[in-house]
């Protein structure tokens, strides 16, 4: 009697695990040992960028982190952006500029500038503006990226001083697009 529940459980428990899994961008067909060089990858309307989702959530169902291989030709850039994920940066190749400004004011203000050179780290403090930029006018620059609590919930400045209020929320991200997530509140 209790084998025969229990085995009920774990059957309806399966199936709806099955379901769930079907009903979302699917990792089914991948293999588990992927060549980078044969990802998708695409500049997604951004000039001079190489984005490459490594491995993430939307495509792979990974909810706590997610990996990006970016390369930016040279004078590429983000946009000034924040976002309430953990963002941690591996330079591969090349060098240029973090651009970096507290979330402690109405709005960014003039950033920090670091520089930032082949097999250098650095991270994003959460809600923090910032922007990265290939200021190295002879190399691209190739980072891995990872961050936290994907998919990533960006909120676009035009430029510094624009008010954290007024900063466009851009979700999903462009990567993200093909497949929409319910939002979460828990921004600036
Ligand atoms: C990975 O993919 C690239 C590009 O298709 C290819 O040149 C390379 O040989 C592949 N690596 C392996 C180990 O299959
Ligand atoms: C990066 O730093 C590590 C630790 O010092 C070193 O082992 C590695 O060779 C370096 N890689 C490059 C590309 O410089």
């Amino acid at each position: 009697m209790e084998r025969c529940c229990f085995i009920f459980f774990t059957f309806t428990l399966l199936l709806f695990y099955t379901t769930s899994e079907a009903s979302h961008c699917s990792i089914k067909g991948l293999p588990l040992v992927r060549n980078i060089s044969e990802l998708p990858q695409d500049n997604y309307g951004r000039g001079g960028l190489s984005h490459i989702t490594v491995s993430g959530s939307v495509a792979h169902g990974m909810k706590e982190v997610e990996v990006w291989l970016q390369t930016f030709s040279p004078g590429s850039r983000t946009p000034i952006h924040r976002h309430s994920c953990e963002e941690v940066f591996v330079v591969l190749k090349g060098s240029g500029t973090l651009y970096l400004a507290s979330s402690s004011h109405k709005y960014p203000g003039k950033p920090l500038e670091y520089f930032i050179f082949s097999n250098s780290t650095f991270l994003i403090p959460i809600n923090d503006a910032h922007q990265v930029w290939n200021t190295n006018e002879h190399e691209d620059l190739q980072m891995l990226v990872i961050i936290s609590r994907p998919p990533v919930k960006v909120f676009i400045y035009d430029d510094w001083f624009m008010p954290h209020t007024a900063a466009k929320l851009k979700f999903p991200y462009y990567w993200d697009e093909q497949c929409q997530q319910e939002p979460v509140k828990d921004e600036l």
